[in-house]
């Protein structure tokens, strides 16, 4: 019996760790890559016959799979060959990009679909490594390369790879993906959200090579105690990982720092310098940083600035500043459906500057990388958050490690970028012990991994001492955080506008507030009296409204309203209204400006 027990143990484990993911390569942004982007080929599979036998087990777990297996991508070699499929007679679908908005058919689809790309490939050098490396897949999606299985991934919006160094053959390399974005009642996010659930290869897909020891990761930011140390750490895979020598040049800094990595192939050094230019929204300072061994090397775009909190104020390199932001989903304001593009993350960036924003809330998961390399570029100070969003499965233990998964993906991702300043940990959850917990062991998570930064989660208000017209913030998780952040929406789910007039605040924590949702929906073009639901002057009297009453907040330190564009939604159904859109956007999703755009724009230019 016990040697049985071992026995399945040492299966378990074989397969979690067999088909658990590679560590994640960081800045592939700057690195050489062959892109698979373009066309594949695709079945859509509703039964996942392609993945289960009809005893519905599935076929990646069998000995000998046979031709139903769809990741082995066969074909009939004979006229008596039964096989049920042809991903080369079938349709494609590009990729990047969601499939509801490119096949009407499956506009309103939840479930798997199949992905096939072949490809040949040409290692330039025969000790080099090859990864396949996917910006994004939404939600759960199964890896298989040439017919073996490479792994599993689960999570909408952030990255993961998979090697395929001994897999890979000069030609006809295929690689075939099952991608399934079922909503789960254990998942992160759960079964109800107020977003479409775009499903698909939502981001680009491609080829890393890299040299057989290679930089892996690093994170290289201001010590947030001294800003005359630039600190960091840069963690080398491969055999050669030890001792290996490690250089950092910083040309415009004369800088040239050489260090060695220790026996499980990590370095971290520190470096004083009395001279740098501070990353700041006016002055968005990138220096070029880069990173050498002596097999590899990787440059890299960084900013130095520090962030921090003092009382009730946020500090950006020791001054105070007001976040003046916009909430944004990551839908592209030019073809619709999931945004990927660097024209889709510019234009809604550049929309929020003419706001005259100096901060963004990326909700309410990681955008695409495009964003944040933007936000530094463009000086935009940036929350990313993670998609805990109201009541997921608090003390199911999967659904914990599911959601310190995406954290921790999303961190490594973002970790070097200067406008990145709030980790978020969730939003609008109801408080409970469990979800206390949750959230406060995915904060001290964080703290470890990247202590430079600030957290947060959009909380909700409550009555003060049941007086309706007093609000406060009474969650325990508010003591956890560095900035109180919570969601309201008085004027429009919580009475009439008039009702910001009645309201005042108490809330006793000596914290920066920023309030990451206020809004109204208005339909563009609908006009009417103050009074009219979904009209733009509705709207318009609710942001009059409401940023007079957020004023009298002593704490304020910054605002989010609800929402930059008009966003798809099934939640949304009034017709001639909505029709699947969410209108409280300031923007309609043609581009059109509501009147409330412009009430935001001139307070914002008020705003010292
Ligand atoms: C919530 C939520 C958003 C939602 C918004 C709304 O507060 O956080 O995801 O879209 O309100 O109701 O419009």
């Amino acid at each position: 019996m016990k040697l049985k027990l071992t026995a399945v143990f040492l299966l378990f484990s074989f397969i979690r760790f067999s088909f658990a993911q590679d560590p994640l390569i960081v800045n592939t942004y700057n690195r050489d890559v062959t892109s698979l982007n373009g066309q594949w080929h695709f079945i859509v599979d509703p039964y996942e016959n392609g993945f289960y036998n009809y005893r519905y087990e599935p076929f990646e777990k069998q000995e000998n799979p046979g031709n139903g297996a769809f990741f082995n991508n066969a074909k009939a070699k004979s006229k008596t060959d039964l096989i049920e499929y042809n991903f080369d007679k079938s349709d494609t679908i590009a990729v990047p990009s969601d499939w509801n908005t490119q096949k009407e058919k499956l506009f309103y689809y939840e479930g798997t679909v199949w992905y096939k790309k072949s490809f040949d490939y040409l290692v330039s050098k025969s000790s080099n490594r090859v990864f396949v490396y996917f910006e994004a897949s939404n939600y759960e999606t199964d890896v298989y390369f040439n017919g073996k299985k490479l792994g599993k991934h689960t999570g909408g919006f952030t990255p993961f790879n998979f090697e395929v160094t001994n897999l890979l053959k000069e030609k006809n390399n295929f690689l075939v993906v099952k991608v399934d974005n079922k909503r789960k009642k254990e998942g992160v996010p759960t079964l109800n959200t107020d977003w479409w659930n775009y499903g698909g290869l939502t981001r680009g897909v491609k080829v890393i090579e890299t040299p057989n020891t290679f930089i892996n990761d690093y994170m290289i930011q201001l010590d947030p105690k001294n800003n005359e140390s630039i600190k960091g750490e840069i963690s080398l895979n491969g055999k050669n990982n030890a001792n290996q020598n490690v250089t950092i040049a910083i040309p415009e800094l004369n800088i040239n720092y050489n260090t060695v990595t220790d026996n499980s192939g990590l370095a971290t050094f520190e470096i004083s310098h009395t001279d740098i230019l501070y990353w700041s929204t006016i002055n968005p300072k990138l220096y070029n940083v880069t990173i050498e061994t002596n097999q590899d090397k990787t440059i890299d775009q960084i900013g130095f600035r520090t962030i921090a909190t003092k009382g009730s104020d946020i500090l950006l390199n020791g001054e105070s500043i007001f976040l003046k932001g916009i909430s944004i989903h990551e839908e592209s304001p030019i073809r619709g459906g999931r945004g990927h593009s660097k024209e889709d993350a510019h234009q809604l960036l550049l929309w929020a500057k003419e706001l005259g924003c100096n901060y963004v809330r990326l909700s309410h998961y990681p955008h695409n990388e495009h964003m944040l390399r933007l936000a530094d570029q463009m000086g935009i100070l940036v929350w990313e958050e993670n998609p805990v969003y109201w009541t997921i499965q608090w003390e199911n233990k999967d659904t914990y490690e599911n959601a310190k998964q995406q954290l921790s993906e999303v961190i490594d991702r973002d970790k070097n970028r200067a406008s990145v300043i709030i980790w978020s940990m969730a939003n609008e959850t109801p408080t409970s012990e469990a979800r206390n917990e949750f959230l406060s062991n995915l904060t001290k998570f964080t703290r470890e991994k990247d202590p430079t930064r600030l957290i947060s989660a959009a909380l909700e208000q409550s009555d003060y001492n049941g007086n309706k017209f007093v609000r406060t913030i009474s969650d325990e998780f508010a003591n956890k955080v560095d900035i109180l952040s919570f969601n309201q929406y008085i004027g429009w789910y919580d009475g009439l506008v008039e009702k910001c007039a009645t309201i005042s605040w108490k809330i006793d924590l000596d914290k920066p507030v920023v309030i990451s949702e206020f809004g109204a929906g208005a339909k563009y073009g609908l006009h009417g009296d103050k009074h009219t639901r979904w009209t733009e002057e509705y709207q318009e009297y609710l942001y009059i409204e409401t940023l007079k009453m957020l004023s009298s907040i002593e704490q304020l330190r910054g605002i989010s309203p609800w929402i930059l564009v008009d966003f798809r939604s099934p939640r949304r159904v009034l017709p001639e209204i909505q029709d699947n859109w969410n209108r409280k956007g300031l923007i309609s999703e043609k581009g059109e400006k509501k009147m409330a755009f412009f009430i935001l724009k001139s307070f914002y230019e008020a705003k010292q």
